[in-house]
């Protein structure tokens, strides 16, 4: 499946047909157990996936499934409740589709927060780390087939997926609010199954810190339309082979209920340093 320009204005359109006249600056998607921060969106339009031409919905558990457009901490968003995953049978083109859309719309930052497995020894569950580069080897890219030019070059330059500047605004807002704060870089991988000891080990030697099945994807696609980025991981659990426990997603989902408010905090002071 490719998508035409066309489809992506198409989607577009129809949003606007709901939001009016209402430019949303900062696309959000927030990952597993996450999605609360959609709920405290000011005068919020929420626009179902279902309700959008072209879009996919989202199956995963914890994930609403809707666009919420409005003010969170002084900012215009489009919040991503829920994410497309390529473990649901989705293209890559499919999961980063949303962030195209968000692009046309008038995002012209994307924030990504997701759940992963803590690889680094030294690090342990419940950490929050700001993501500082990512690792997608794996399979194909959300840009391969013919590219549009509306949106990017052929061969974008991957130096900086993450913007440094927001970085920056990340670790002040993190001391600000004396949230301790690890930086490293995710590892995608596929899932849905978690990865095997063997393969934890491969990520460490890879130079990852965290591994998880989201963000890459879509990250890849902002950078190529233009959209600075800024990611957040929780470090919900320690990866496979760390410690004697099989991993369980009730782990993962309860590891986001209880970091819920030191992250949400985080992500709101980033949102009000953003300038
Ligand atoms: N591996 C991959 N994805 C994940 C993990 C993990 O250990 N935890 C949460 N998402």
């Amino acid at each position: 499946m490719e998508f035409t320009f066309a489809q992506y204005q198409e989607s577009a359109d129809a949003i606007r047909a709901r939001i009016g006249s209402f430019t949303p600056r900062i696309a959000m998607i927030l990952g597993s157990g996450l999605g609360y921060l959609g709920d405290e969106v000011e005068d919020a339009v929420a626009v179902p996936y279902g309700e959008i031409p072209h879009f996919r919905a989202s199956t995963a558990p914890g994930h609403k499934g809707q666009l919420v457009f409005g003010t969170l901490a002084g900012q215009r968003v489009a919040v991503m409740q829920g994410r497309m995953h390529h473990y649901e049978g989705y293209s890559y083109e499919e999961v980063s589709y949303a962030v195209r859309v968000l692009r046309l719309l008038g995002c012209c930052v994307l924030v990504v927060t997701n759940a992963a497995g803590c690889v680094n020894l030294g690090w342990k569950a419940g950490d929050l780390m700001l993501i500082a580069d990512q690792v997608k080897i794996f399979m194909e890219s959300p840009l391969r087939g013919p590219n549009l030019p509306e949106f990017g070059p052929r061969f974008p330059d991957s130096s900086h997926l993450y913007t440094p500047a927001l970085q920056a605004v990340a670790r002040q807002a993190a001391q600000a609010l004396d949230i301790p704060l690890r930086e490293g870089v995710y590892m995608y991988f596929p899932g849905p199954q978690y990865e095997t000891p063997a393969e934890i080990r491969f990520a460490r030697t890879a130079g990852a810190d965290a591994v998880g099945m989201s963000t890459a994807p879509e990250v890849i696609a902002a950078a190529h339309c233009g959209m600075q980025v800024l990611g957040f991981t929780l470090l919900s659990n320690m990866a496979a082979g760390i410690l004697p426990q099989p991993l369980t997603e009730q782990e993962v989902l309860d590891a986001g209920a209880a970091a819920r408010d030191k992250f949400s905090r985080l992500v709101l002071e980033c949102l009000r340093r953003m300038d």
